[in-house]
């Protein structure tokens, strides 16, 4: 553990089949006036957002409606809920979703009471929020972002064609989440995969950086094991809570800051897969899936002791008489055969890419540097050609 760091999460969680009751004693913290935010529809088609209003009321509240946040959320949705948030002057921001909804909500939270545009400011300039920030509270629907415990917040600008994410302070985490492991079993099984896949790669995109002995990395493994085991039991019987409950806490854990501590960390996954988003507005995690292996097979020659012990902690890959090579290729196996199991897409083609879209998306791809290898622009588009 040689890094330098500090830590803290300012967000409570509430956890388990009766976590919406705690709703109540969060809501009298804040004020009466409360953005209700929510995606396409599905909490109504669930009854989640009527046993929501139920206590909204019960409370007192005025419930002012931010519907129609769609996945990815886009920065004309965000401009849109900054005058909501302002012409209503809200008090509490409860998004009620997946990821997107949180992550919009955030980035609603540091513009309400700004006066520049958010996109410049926050996703090209990279700023810090000087404004009042609005409370966040999460009522989480779908797992997989670790958005309900983090203050990351992805934004997608089409005209653009850039999708890009701020990872802000403390102060704009969520003040608190509800996390019920049955809101999750209506997810469609396509976005329960991906977010299967978004939370594994949450961890190794932490775990493939650095060399030194970490505790983070023991962590990182147990985690792995224990969503890879769940997965399996969830891709047969969604309706498993013990298995979807692991998989909900699992994906907290996987980016609510505290495997990333001492670590330098990795993110170029991410950072191809939301270039390939911003071209194609597909999903998530199925993004981060098409691009892993090519990306991953080009950087080991780079980190084959990590990959190494990737292959024997969490894959069971024997290395017994072969090479450290040959035991790294053979985890990625493993991981391939799990990725071809829970069934996620192997190639960018199948999510819209195009060939004349590798260029744009190559553009489009921040390189960052704490992996175990530093990407060139020419780099990221072989990896690009050969997701295809
Ligand atoms: O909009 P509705 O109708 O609610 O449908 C949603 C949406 O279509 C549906 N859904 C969610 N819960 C459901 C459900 N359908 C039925 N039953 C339920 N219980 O699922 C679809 C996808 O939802 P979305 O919120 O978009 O998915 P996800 O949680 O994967 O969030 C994706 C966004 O988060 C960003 C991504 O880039 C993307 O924009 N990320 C945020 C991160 C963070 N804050 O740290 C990190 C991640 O790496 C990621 O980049
Ligand atoms: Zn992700």
């Amino acid at each position: 553990m040689l890094g330098n760091f500090s830590y803290k999460n300012a967000t409570k969680l509430y956890f388990g089949d009766d976590s919406l009751s705690y709703l109540n004693e969060e809501l009298p913290k804040y004020g009466k006036n409360i953005q209700l935010i929510y995606g396409g529809g599905s909490i109504k088609r669930n009854g989640i957002y009527d046993q929501i209003v139920k206590i909204l009321k019960d409370n007192g509240k005025n419930i002012i409606e931010d519907a129609g946040v769609m996945p990815n959320p886009t920065i004309e949705k965000l401009r849109e809920g900054v005058k909501i948030a302002r012409d209503n002057n809200v008090d509490l921001l409860l998004a009620v979703g997946g990821g997107s909804c949180c992550d919009y909500a955030k980035a609603v939270s540091v513009s309400v009471h700004c006066d520049e545009d958010p996109w410049d400011k926050y996703y090209i300039r990279f700023e810090e929020p000087t404004c009042e920030i609005v409370p966040v509270g999460c009522i989480l629907t779908m797992a997989g972002t670790g958005s309900e415990m983090n203050a990351g917040s992805v934004i997608t600008n089409h005209e653009q064609k850039l999708k890009i994410g701020h990872v802000f302070g403390e102060e704009v985490m969520p003040k608190f989440s509800i996390l019920n492991p049955k809101f999750t079993f209506s997810l469609p099984k396509r976005q329960m995969v991906a977010g299967i896949y978004d939370i594994f790669n949450h961890i190794c995109e932490q775990y493939f950086s650095g060399e030194d002995d970490n505790t983070s990395d023991y962590l990182a493994e147990a985690l792995m094991k224990s969503l890879i085991h769940s997965s399996l039991i969830a891709i047969e019987d969604p309706e498993d809570y013990e298995a979807r409950s692991n998989i909900m806490w699992t994906a907290t854990w996987a980016l609510n800051t505290l495997i990333s501590r001492g670590k330098s960390t990795d993110w170029m996954v991410h950072m191809i897969g939301q270039s390939v988003g911003a071209y194609t507005d597909a999903t998530h995690g199925m993004t981060l899936a098409a691009v892993s292996l090519p990306y991953y097979r080009y950087i080991l020659p780079y980190g084959v002791k990590k990959f190494k012990r990737f292959a024997e902690e969490v894959w069971n890959v024997s290395s017994e008489g072969k090479t450290d090579e040959q035991v790294a290729l053979e985890g990625l196996s493993a991981m391939e055969d799990w990725m071809k199991k829970i069934g996620v897409s192997l190639n960018i083609s199948e999510l819209g890419a195009t060939e004349d879209m590798i260029d744009g998306i190559t553009e489009g791809t921040i390189i960052l540097e704490g992996g175990y290898k530093v990407l060139s622009k020419d780099e990221v588009r072989e990896i690009l050609k050969q997701s295809l």
